[in-house]
């Protein structure tokens, strides 16, 4: 693809305290561990320190990733920040971050930058990388884009939205002639006006309906996937003929992570729907029974309950957990020691492939994002011949040299009661005050 847009170069940032999941947390839960590290698929949850919020995580990654690409500030035209973390209702997080790297780079250095918050839960980011997409590939002013994700994931304590929490912050360089990944350029969307998960304005935590919000995700994804197909097929990207179907044609399929056992719901969801019909369908009913049909069913409510039976069977076919496993699974790994970080928890995905070093020139990668209220977006990218050049990240090594938290330490961070930071900041961004107007100060601290 010449002259293909696409990610050049990601960067993650994750707070350096985290809490197990299985232990003081488990059992003053009253849960089974088994629950929380099968069952839901965590192992360690981020939790932010007392100095660091949404714009201290955003500023550290992409100062990572400036330092990493040799990027100038003069080298960027805009940084387009996702979010559902704000810090302001009004003023966008990414002048708080240019304040924050202008005191690294110099006063003044970004002016000529633009930056733009983006919110619509967890697809804002991929939101941010579709517009920045179309602009860098306009050539406006022949400068890159930086999209940042930077979220922390909070709900009340006690209730079912508290083991799926975390903290994080990717910010992903968006490049003419990218060393990553080359997007297809194609995007399928779905929305509709839901009310699984939203957070109403002055609420730290949000309001979850959690399997309901489950099901919203899968429905918005299936409907991404197929405007995506349609496109794709129109587009002669992808011609599935001969017994084959779209998902065949990607390598890995990257999904929000909210938790990674979503991501097993989705992909078992996308697979059985693009498998449906082709010759290998009569295999899979064949091993797990036949898939139910609403005519059939004498309520819809019994039609319901044998499709979430079938659901079930059809996860644990031989074809499902063979395409699972080279397809997806290896895109949790990260996610499994951080939690949700909502808006950028599908790059932690491509961050976990690109780090184990699972993906090859060539390959397709297929993204599927979604965020609440709801909106799925599903769209693809081509591995670049020399993505397996550019120097790792070293995440894996960076999340075993975390700092292990109480839960009593954890429930004052939680309730923002901890006066003084857990780790006093060193080299890194810091919140270090918020005066009597609200307005916020931050702090480079040596
Ligand atoms: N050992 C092993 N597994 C166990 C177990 C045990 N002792 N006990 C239970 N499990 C398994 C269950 O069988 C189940 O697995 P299967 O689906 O295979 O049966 C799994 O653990 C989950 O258990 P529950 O269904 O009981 O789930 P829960 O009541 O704990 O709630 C949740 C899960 C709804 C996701 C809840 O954590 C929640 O509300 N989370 C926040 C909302 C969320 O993440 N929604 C996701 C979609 S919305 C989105 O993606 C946007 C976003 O980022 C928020």
């Amino acid at each position: 693809m010449t002259n293909a847009v696409g990610i050049d170069e990601l960067s993650v940032y994750v707070p350096r305290l985290f809490l197990p999941a299985a232990g003081e947390f488990s059992t003053s839960r009253g849960i089974d561990p088994a629950k929380l590290i099968h069952g839901i698929g965590i192992e360690r949850m981020a939790v932010p320190d007392a100095h660091e919020d949404a714009a201290t995580m955003a500023a550290m990654s992409l100062l990572d990733l400036m330092r990493r690409a040799n990027l100038r500030p003069e080298d960027i035209g805009k940084i387009y920040v996702g979010t559902e973390s704000a810090v302001d209702e009004a003023k966008a997080i990414g002048t708080y971050v240019i304040g924050m790297l202008e005191q690294i780079y110099g006063k003044g250095s970004f002016q000529d930058c633009q930056t733009v918050e983006f919110k619509s839960a967890c697809i804002s980011t991929t939101q941010a990388l579709e517009a920045l997409s179309y602009s860098v590939a306009a050539d406006e002013d022949g400068r890159a884009g930086i999209a940042i994700a930077s979220d922390v994931a909070k709900y009340p304590l006690r209730s079912p939205g508290e083991y799926t929490q975390g903290a994080g912050s990717v910010s992903l360089l968006i490049k003419k002639n990218p060393r990553l990944v080359a997007l297809e350029q194609i995007y399928g969307t779905f929305t509709r006006d839901e009310n699984d998960f939203f957070r109403p304005i002055g609420d730290v935590t949000a309001v979850v309906n959690g399997k309901h919000s489950n099901q919203c995700y899968l429905d918005a994804m299936q409907g991404a996937f197929d405007a995506f197909a349609r496109k794709a097929r129109d587009k002669g990207i992808i011609k599935p003929e001969g017994g084959y179907c779209v998902t065949d044609f990607c390598a890995h399929l990257l999904f929000h992570i909210p938790y990674p056992r979503m991501v097993e719901y989705a992909s078992a969801a996308i697979f059985r729907h693009d498998w449906r019909g082709l010759p290998r369908w009569k295999d899979i009913e064949a091993e797990v029974g036949p898939e139910p049909q609403a005519e059939a069913c004498e309520s819809a409510g019994q039609f319901q309950e044998a499709d979430a039976d079938f659901a079930k069977r059809f996860a644990r076919s031989k074809q499902f957990l063979q395409a699972f496993s080279t397809k997806v699974k290896d895109t949790t790994i990260i996610s499994r020691q951080v939690g949700n970080i909502y808006t950028g928890s599908i790059y932690l995905g491509l961050a976990s492939l690109i780090e184990s070093q699972k993906i090859l020139p060539g390959e397709r990668l297929c993204f599927g994002a979604y965020g609440s209220g709801c909106s799925a977006l599903v769209f693809s990218g081509i591995v670049q011949s020399c993505a397996t050049d550019v120097p790792l990240r070293q995440i894996c090594k960076k999340l075993e040299e975390r700092v292990q938290i109480s839960l009593k330490d954890y429930e004052k961070l939680h309730e923002g009661k901890m006066e003084k930071s857990i780790i006093p900041p060193s080299e890194e961004f810091a919140l270090v005050k918020i005066d009597n107007q609200g307005y916020r100060h931050y702090n480079y601290a040596n």
